[in-house]
């Protein structure tokens, strides 16, 4: 049996140096140490030695076996070694300082205008909410003073769904909500985006994005809307725009606002983006209607406060002169991508 253990081990030796690969390293741990090996068969046969033998003999055994464990990990580390050095061999035949035609992602300038308002408005202490794009007709209409057969309603042509819900026409369809959550006071944003049935043209989509804000506290006027209006806008364009206020009718509010500011794309003389007006319609306000009010738990003896609908879209439209709002709609990486962070 001494000279089977010799053999064996002379034959270990010659095979593990040919094995030059993990598969063929796999092959001789099963030809040696697998159910059938011949390590294995050794080990098995020892039952069969004689008394006197069977100690010396198995410790033999036991040696060969831990001499071929050894040898096929040691050989297996080489083997990974090598590939390893294999593979970064074939990688060096790349040239890594090659441009690869890869770009660099970017954010979609409504993301950009929308974080940046963001952080404005969140340096004047407003809270910042997020709500859903699908809600009831309360939430969107009735909550805010627009009853059932109100024709304000014609106003915001609206998507129905098949459950008697509906895509949000704006975001005044938080109001009810975000006034329930925080009750008075309260300075909250909540941009969104909005979907109505609309034809589309340079200035129109039917999917298109908000941002509304509130303020809810006592004594609040015109005058701390104004400030924030104005304040806002000169953060957003770094400079000093035109802005007038006229009167606009919506059913939230009492007194109701259009802020205009001049179109920058034409610089106030006209042109498709403005309906050749010269001022864009950006930003509906006005103070909130006692009606809206008191549907979000807040005593309007008590607290009064503004609201105001930015069109985020349109904003995005003024600051990076985009001059066709579908644009902004269009998948169009081309068009897309050339908006940075600042
Ligand atoms: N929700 C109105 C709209 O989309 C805008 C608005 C908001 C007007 C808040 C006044 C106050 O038309």
């Amino acid at each position: 049996m001494k000279e089977t253990i010799d053999a064996l081990r002379e034959s270990f030796r010659r095979e593990l140096e040919q094995a030059r690969d993990s598969e063929a390293a796999e092959k001789l741990r099963v030809a040696y140490l697998g159910k059938k090996g011949s390590v294995t068969g050794l080990l098995k046969g020892l039952k069969d030695v004689a008394a006197d033998q069977k100690k010396a003999m198995g410790q033999a055994i036991n040696q060969l076996k831990k001499e071929v464990e050894e040898g096929i990990a040691a050989q297996v580390e080489k083997i990974h070694a090598a590939e390893e050095e294999a593979l970064v061999a074939a990688a060096e035949q790349y040239d890594v300082s090659l441009p690869t035609g890869e770009s660099e992602g970017s954010y979609h300038p409504i993301t950009l205008v929308q974080r940046e308002l963001e952080e404005i408005f969140a340096s004047m202490g407003f809270t910042i909410e997020d709500y859903k794009e699908i809600v009831t007709d309360y939430e969107c209409f009735e909550a805010v003073n627009i009853p059932k057969d109100h024709p304000a309603r014609d106003m915001q042509d609206t998507y129905y769904l098949s459950n008697g819900q509906l895509l949000k026409t704006h975001t005044s369809a938080a109001q009810n909500a975000i006034l329930r959550k925080y009750g008075a006071p309260l300075r909250a944003i909540f941009p969104g985006r909005c979907f109505r049935n609309e034809a589309t043209d340079a200035c129109h989509e039917n999917t298109f994005f908000q941002m509304e804000g509130i303020m809810v506290d006592k004594n609040i006027s015109i005058a701390n809307l104004i400030y924030f209006m104005k304040t806002m806008l000169s953060q957003v364009f770094q400079r000093d725009i035109n802005v007038r206020l006229r009167p606009g009718f919506f059913p939230f509010v009492e007194p109701g606002f259009e802020m205009d500011i001049s179109c920058l794309i034409c610089g106030g003389e006209g042109c498709p983006s403005c309906k050749n007006s010269g001022w864009l319609e950006l930003c509906p306000c006005g103070m909130i209607h006692p009606n809206v009010l008191k549907a979000g738990g807040v005593d309007p003896e008590e607290y009064t406060g503004f609201a105001f609908g930015l069109g985020l879209t349109r904003l995005v439209m003024m600051k990076y002169g985009v001059k066709d709002i579908r644009d902004l709609n269009s998948g169009n990486l081309k068009a897309l991508s050339q908006f940075k962070h600042e």
